[in-house]
């Protein structure tokens, strides 16, 4: 199955389809440190483009099975909040409109949970019904799908001629019941039991425990503020045992692999491509459930029904005495 990655970043989306197996042949971004890291990072080219000139004939000349892609998605605020005609909102509906003129046999967008209720997805919704594709809709909770972070993301995934719903069972059924811990993942590799992540409000909690799992690794990472108020919530009350993680660490919740590499790129930067990134093995958990669905439909061959009705047992046309004397 041949992949393209629009919007590609540095590659997180990516490389959990590698690891399935999936071939991906070329990704797309453009924004230069992001792509230096993704080119570090694979054997095939990311390349440097701005997607509203990436034109579709380009990409028809690539042939790919599937397309898979995150568009920025900072445009979506939450009810009644939103400025969706700022710009961002609007690449949703570029990649919708790529994915329709190329119309590959399948097709995956990523996005922040918040898209649902936003007035730009019925838009690309039409736009993807109209094309054919038969679409599932389905939030996924990543700390259930291999990944010790809570991080809720939306996942709008095409088949080309199917129905809708196709995948909706395979991905929710397949999430574990409960949440993964950074233990549970890294054990002690970052050999602090307390970190700190700073909250968005002091009204929350800043320190957290890896014997749980990390709240969403945003693109930005502050140290801990001189005169931090212990909260309520927080996981120790002692500050002397607390640290801020590394991008790096951040990266390993991300679930990227310790040799993945970032180059040396500038430390606002990485936290902004690092936050940005869909988690390698939430990435991979899609591909793996998109594969098992495409392995299952390959080994049901259709059988056209004129020869169902000559494999069909006959009924017996003969009386039960005939059909004892003839056995
Ligand atoms: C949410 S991030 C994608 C993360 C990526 N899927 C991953 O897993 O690492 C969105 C990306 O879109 C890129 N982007 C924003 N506007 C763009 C545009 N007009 N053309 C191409 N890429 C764009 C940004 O540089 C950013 O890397």
């Amino acid at each position: 199955m041949k992949v393209v990655d629009i919007f590609c970043g540095c590659g997180g989306l990516s490389y959990g389809f590698v690891k399935q197996g999936f071939e991906v042949v070329k990704a797309f971004d453009n924004w230069t440190p992001a792509i230096n890291i993704y080119n570090a990072n694979f054997s095939h080219p990311a390349e440097q483009i701005d997607v509203y000139l990436l034109n579709p004939e380009y990409l028809k000349k690539l042939a790919p099975d599937m397309i898979i892609g995150g568009p920025p998605c900072q445009d979506y605020s939450s009810a009644g909040l939103h400025d969706e005609n700022k710009g961002r909102a609007d690449l949703t509906l570029r990649y919708a409109d790529i994915v329709c003129e190329v119309l590959p046999r399948f097709f995956v967008m990523e996005n922040v949970d918040r898209i649902v209720k936003s007035e730009t997805l019925p838009k690309a919704i039409t736009k993807y019904k109209n094309a054919g594709y038969g679409l599932s809709q389905v939030v996924l909770d990543a700390s259930k799908c291999g990944v010790p972070q809570k991080r809720k993301r939306f996942f709008l995934i095409g088949e080309f001629g199917g129905r809708d719903g196709w995948l909706d069972d395979r991905l929710i059924n397949g999430q574990t019941a409960t949440s993964m811990s950074i233990y549970d993942y890294l054990g002690n590799e970052f050999g602090t039991e307390f970190y700190y992540r700073h909250p968005r409000s002091y009204a929350r909690r800043g320190i957290f425990s890896i014997f749980e799992p990390s709240p969403t690794v945003r693109g930005v990472n502050r140290p801990i503020p001189p005169g931090y108020k212990i909260h309520n919530g927080d996981a120790t009350k002692d500050i002397t045992m607390v640290r801020p993680l590394t991008t790096l660490e951040r990266a390993r919740i991300q679930t990227f692999p310790q040799n993945f590499n970032f180059l040396g790129t500038k430390k606002t930067d990485l936290e902004q491509i690092v936050g940005n990134a869909v988690p390698v093995e939430l990435a991979s958990y899609v591909a793996g459930k998109i594969k098992e669905y495409i392995s299952i439909k390959e080994t049901f061959v259709e059988v056209p029904i004129e020869e169902q009705v000559k494999l069909r047992p006959r009924p017996i046309q003969m009386t039960f005495e005939e059909f004892a004397v003839a056995n």
